[in-house]
């Protein structure tokens, strides 16, 4: 597939559509060593990534009861289901520093999450970006660097039906360029 229809096919799949098969190491891998292409200013690479793959899904569970705790008890059980239902939880990680402003940093790790998530289209495995506040405030359960920030999560799961209902809810394209 080409990288344009790549981009057109890019969906967000959530863990209700997931199968149960699994996603072995490689293919994470595939997908995940895409983020490195990423641009950065200054070459800053202010990405890292925290993979716990479908065996350790119970060990994050336990490590985010504190998190979940605080939230109401029917988005807790909801975030539950879908962590349970996902072969594999990405944690998004932005690096930041004094070298280039900290937008920078956002713009290159926004970079690298959608190289990762055409990695995971192009080979019709569904994930989406999450960034809940719960998640967007873990720091000590991940065991961040004090300049580190937690920027969401992938949820990641093979499915059986891509979806094919190309891009609802775009506004037309037309509005978004001014020709001079
Ligand atoms: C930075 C960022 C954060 C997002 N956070 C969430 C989120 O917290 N919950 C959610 O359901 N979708 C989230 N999304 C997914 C968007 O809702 C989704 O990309 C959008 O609806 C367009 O759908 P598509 O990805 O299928 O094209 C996020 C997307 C981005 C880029």
């Amino acid at each position: 597939m080409n990288i344009a229809d790549t981009i057109r096919k890019r969906r967000s799949v959530f863990p209700k559509q997931y199968s149960t098969e699994t996603i072995s190491k490689e293919e994470l891998l595939s997908a995940l060593e895409l983020a490195n292409y990423a641009p950065s200013h200054r070459m800053v690479e202010p990405y890292r990534f925290i993979v716990f793959q479908k065996e350790s899904i119970p060990t994050l569970l336990e490590l985010l009861n504190d998190s979940l705790a605080e939230i109401p008890a029917l988005k807790k059980s909801k975030t539950i289901t879908k962590l349970e239902h996902s072969n594999a939880i990405i944690f998004i990680i932005q690096k930041n520093s004094d070298i280039v402003p900290k937008w920078e940093n956002t713009a290159s790790m926004a970079m690298a999450v959608q190289n990762i998530w055409l990695g995971f289209a192009d080979k019709n495995i569904g994930c989406y970006w999450s960034t809940p506040p719960w998640a967007i405030q873990l720091h000590k359960q991940l065991g961040l660097q004090e300049n580190e920030e937690c920027r969401g999560l992938l949820y990641v799961g093979k499915t059986d039906d891509y979806p094919t209902d190309s891009h609802p809810m775009r506004s037309d394209f037309e509005g978004k360029v001014e020709w001079r």
